[in-house]
């Protein structure tokens, strides 16, 4: 069911980053659809939705690894007949370690999920946005601006992720759709468990900066129509350098920084 209020779909809803990212929605007075595997999780968090800001919340339950998921949430939204002012591509996760140890399958599937899923959900609900002059913020990350020793499939998505996003806000320019890349650095979440990485420089020892702030700093991003958006003054600065420094010094400087320690 839609009411008068805009619908955003937000993937990856039942943690982290679109966890958080719901609540800023919801705070901006947005309808919802949580979109993820873990369906009790996304109950609670709809709860707690209505509850503080009366927001009305879908939550639909669904593998967006599988080949099908992507098609089979569409086909379920438009089932209710609603029209979607903003998609949020949000779900993913890495694979940390050594890319001759890691399980083919394994990568197979997180490249299904990160970048497969971010174009077949943008295709098939970029007609919604083009009704609704709306808005479609892809999840990326600062790992998107150079190659990574130790996750280095993961930050090749994540790079498919800003290119695809920066090439198709250009070709949508005048259109009335926005396209926003959020490219956080390291951030606390659950990411970090899924990825087996507690041992990997990156975070080990470090306090990392909460998914709320993350969240927040990215909804107002989208909100203004940036194109990338790069969160914290260090990850800008990094990424920045990265553009005139050599490329193999950046790849070891990152193998250093990434390593198990
Ligand atoms: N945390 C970081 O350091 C960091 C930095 C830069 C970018 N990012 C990016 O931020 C995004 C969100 O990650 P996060 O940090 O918030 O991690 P997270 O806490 O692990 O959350 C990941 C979300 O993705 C969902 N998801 C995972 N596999 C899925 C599947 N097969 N189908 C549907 N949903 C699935 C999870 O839900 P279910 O398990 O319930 O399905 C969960 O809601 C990712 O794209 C990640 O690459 C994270």
């Amino acid at each position: 069911m839609q009411t008068k209020n805009p619908t955003a779909l937000i993937t990856g809803a039942s943690n982290g980053i679109g966890r958080a990212l719901c609540e800023e929605f919801a705070k901006d007075g947005y309808d919802l659809i949580l979109a993820a595997r873990s369906v009790v999780k996304m109950q609670e968090i709809a709860a707690n939705l209505q509850t503080h800001y009366g927001t009305h919340v879908t939550v639909i339950g669904v593998d967006l690894e599988s080949v099908s998921g992507p098609a089979q949430l569409h086909a379920q939204i438009k089932q209710s007949g609603i029209v979607l002012n903003v998609l949020v591509n949000n779900a993913g996760y890495g694979i940390f370690g050594e890319f001759k140890n890691n399980d083919l399958s394994d990568t197979l599937g997180m490249m299904q999920l990160n970048m497969n899923s971010v174009v077949i959900l943008t295709k098939l609900f970029l007609s919604d946005l083009l009704v609704t002059r709306g808005k479609l913020l892809n999840v990326a990350s600062t790992a998107a601006f150079q190659p990574g020793p130790f996750m280095a499939v993961y930050y090749a998505t994540k790079s498919f992720v800003l290119h695809f996003s920066e090439g198709l806000a250009c070709e949508l320019e005048g259109a009335g759709v926005s396209v926003t890349a959020l490219c956080p650095g390291p951030t606390a979440s659950g990411f970090q468990d899924k990825a087996v990485m507690q041992t990997s420089a990156l975070i080990k020892n470090k306090k990392l900066p909460s998914a709320e702030s993350v969240a927040s700093s990215g909804y107002r991003a989208m909100k203004r129509g940036k194109r990338v958006h790069i969160t914290g003054f260090m990850n800008n600065v990094l990424a920045q350098s990265i553009r005139v420094t050599p490329r193999n010094w950046v790849t070891a400087l990152v193998k250093q920084i990434t390593k198990s320690i």
